[in-house]
């Protein structure tokens, strides 16, 4: 068993030289950053807290397991097949934020519903340790800059420079990274790991109580030196795990690889971008990895110059999509094909057609691109679930909506049957994201027919992603169970709603003890997975 991460330095163990400067660096920040820079400026809805971390979507405090008693099922019976944990990350600050926070910069808490053979055995929560967390655990105030939420203008390198220079005088440490691992989650040789795309992940065990302990931050035992994306792709056939690190400072600002089942990593593949890309997500089919290279890029300088926010629509680039073969040594083996004017912040799944050599992506693409982090375009917002064809022979690409104009609704957050990522699947799981950004409830959408069945979770109630599990033994592409966390905003109450897949029925609702706040991804880990982990 690997130690819990280090402790961080503590104001109790500083020298007077230390005290004296965090002191001036603490006044610094508040009369200076808080109180000049940030204060002359209106915070844009995207980096107000009032509205970031407003009803549903404010932090809630760790909860343990619960005791002996199993959790109430208030309706329908828990197929006895579901024997494993339900485990949902979000963003979920410590401590209250001081200025700019987006949603996305909260700390990273996963929640965990254990189920056993029918019963709802129990439910926790708890902080990811972060090295970033428990720093600022120790410190009782947040010090490390939020990337969407803080980073504009000049108190955005204002509050880079204090990091900096808080690191300098041993105050923090930014050494092991400052990611808060609140976003994906996947379950590979034997560990699950929480991760953000800005840092490495963190191993996070479930214990046999159903508690969620960190383990480490964990870099693949010494292999990993750079950040990873939150969306790694587990390949259901070989169990490789493929993924993608992207920098936002330095060239290369993209590189490739992957881990054999049991964990050893392969060369990177270094991937030519002009410009420092955010690639949220891609997608691999049975020889190719689909890596989208679209137009929302980092621009240090429209911060430092411009008084923005570095993350920036570019409308002079063009969109386009890599096809790099699976084991790839280089970049040269890539084809690019153009897809202007999209951007898909998640992609769904991908496929070769054998008649075409075409390859299939379906993705949920996005206007305006860089909504969800100017949170100026709410009301106008789409989300588009889209499929998208790129023709290896001719090198180009078309799209088309998947659904008919009059069944169009926004779909984001969302799964296929993992058993088959990268093959031709039939159905998407998808959560309804209406009103933006709540989703009221979640649509199976048959690829094939375009046509749509809807899951909707009633007056004032709200989820998020749909988690689709198959059922052990199931043969049917959609055998198995929809499962996923729902608020009900009136009553103040949260439940695990678990519905059949295959005729869209609500088989049970599980009454948890506590709020579960609106997050982000979530996986199902069997029970044969709980036991196996390291
Ligand atoms: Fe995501």
């Amino acid at each position: 068993m690997r130690a819990s991460p280090p402790a961080r330095p503590k104001p109790t163990t500083w020298n007077p030289l230390q005290k004296l400067a965090a002191a001036a660096l603490d006044t610094i920040e508040d009369t200076l950053v808080a109180g000049l820079l940030e204060r002359s400026h209106p915070l844009p809805r995207a980096a107000d807290p009032n509205v970031q971390i407003a009803g549903n979507y404010a932090p809630v405090d760790e909860l343990p397991p619960t005791g002996a008693d199993d959790l109430p099922v208030v309706s329908g019976r828990i197929p006895p097949s579901l024997d494993g944990a339900y485990v949902r990350n979000g963003a979920n600050p410590l401590h209250s934020p001081r200025a700019g926070h987006h949603l996305f910069d909260g700390d990273g808490m996963l929640h965990a519903v254990r189920l056993r053979a029918g019963r709802a055995v129990s439910y926790a929560r708890r902080f990811t340790e972060t090295s970033r967390l428990r720093q600022e655990r120790a410190l009782g105030r947040p010090v490390f800059p939020k990337p969407i939420g803080e980073l504009h203008g000049p108190s955005g390198a204002a509050r880079l420079a204090l990091l900096g220079l808080r690191h300098l005088a041993g105050l923090v440490d930014a050494s092991h990274g400052t990611g808060v691992a609140n976003a994906g989650l996947v379950f590979h040789n034997n560990r699950l790991l929480a991760m953000s795309e800005d840092d490495l992940p963190y191993h996070v065990r479930v214990t046999d109580s159903g508690d969620l302990h960190t383990v480490a931050r964990h870099d693949f035992h010494g292999q990993l030196h750079d950040t990873m994306i939150a969306h790694p792709k587990l390949d259901p056939v070989s169990g490789e795990l493929f993924s993608l690190s992207y920098n936002v400072l330095t060239k290369p600002y993209l590189k490739y690889f992957y881990f054999s089942p049991d964990g050893r990593k392969s060369r990177d593949v270094e991937i030519h971008l002009d410009a420092p890309t955010m690639i949220h997500d891609f997608a691999i089919t049975e020889n190719y990895a689909v890596i989208p290279d679209q137009q929302i890029v980092f621009k240090l300088q429209e911060m430092l110059l411009g008084g923005g926010s570095p993350v920036v629509y570019d409308k002079e680039k063009t969109s386009r999509f890599g096809i790099l073969p699976k084991y790839a040594k280089s970049s040269s083996e890539m084809t690019w094909i153009h897809v202007p004017d999209c951007f898909c912040f998640h992609l769904w799944n991908a496929w070769e057609e054998e008649d075409t050599d075409e390859i299939v992506v379906i993705g949920s693409c996005m206007t305006p691109a860089d909504s969800i982090f100017t949170g100026d375009a709410d009301d106008r917002l789409q989300s588009v679930l889209t499929e998208i064809r790129l023709d290896r022979r001719t090198g180009r690409s078309t799209r088309r909506p998947v659904l008919p104009p009059d069944q169009q609704v926004n779909l984001e957050v969302g799964t296929v049957n993992h058993g088959l990522l990268g093959r031709r699947t039939r159905y998407a799981y998808l959560a309804v994201a209406e009103p933006w950004p709540k989703v009221s409830g979640f649509a199976k959408v048959d690829l094939w027919a375009g046509t749509v069945q809807k899951f909707v979770y009633g007056e004032g109630r709200f989820g998020g992603e749909p988690c689709f599990v198959p059922r052990p033994g199931g043969v049917d592409e959609d055998d198995g169970y929809v499962l996923g966390f729902v608020h009900d905003e009136a009553r103040g109450e949260s439940q695990l709603l678990i519905v059949n897949a295959a005729d869209m029925k609500e088989e049970a609702a599980v009454k948890l003890p506590g709020r579960v706040p609106y997050g982000l991804h979530g996986t199902f880990i069997g029970a044969d997975d709980l036991q196996r982990q390291e």
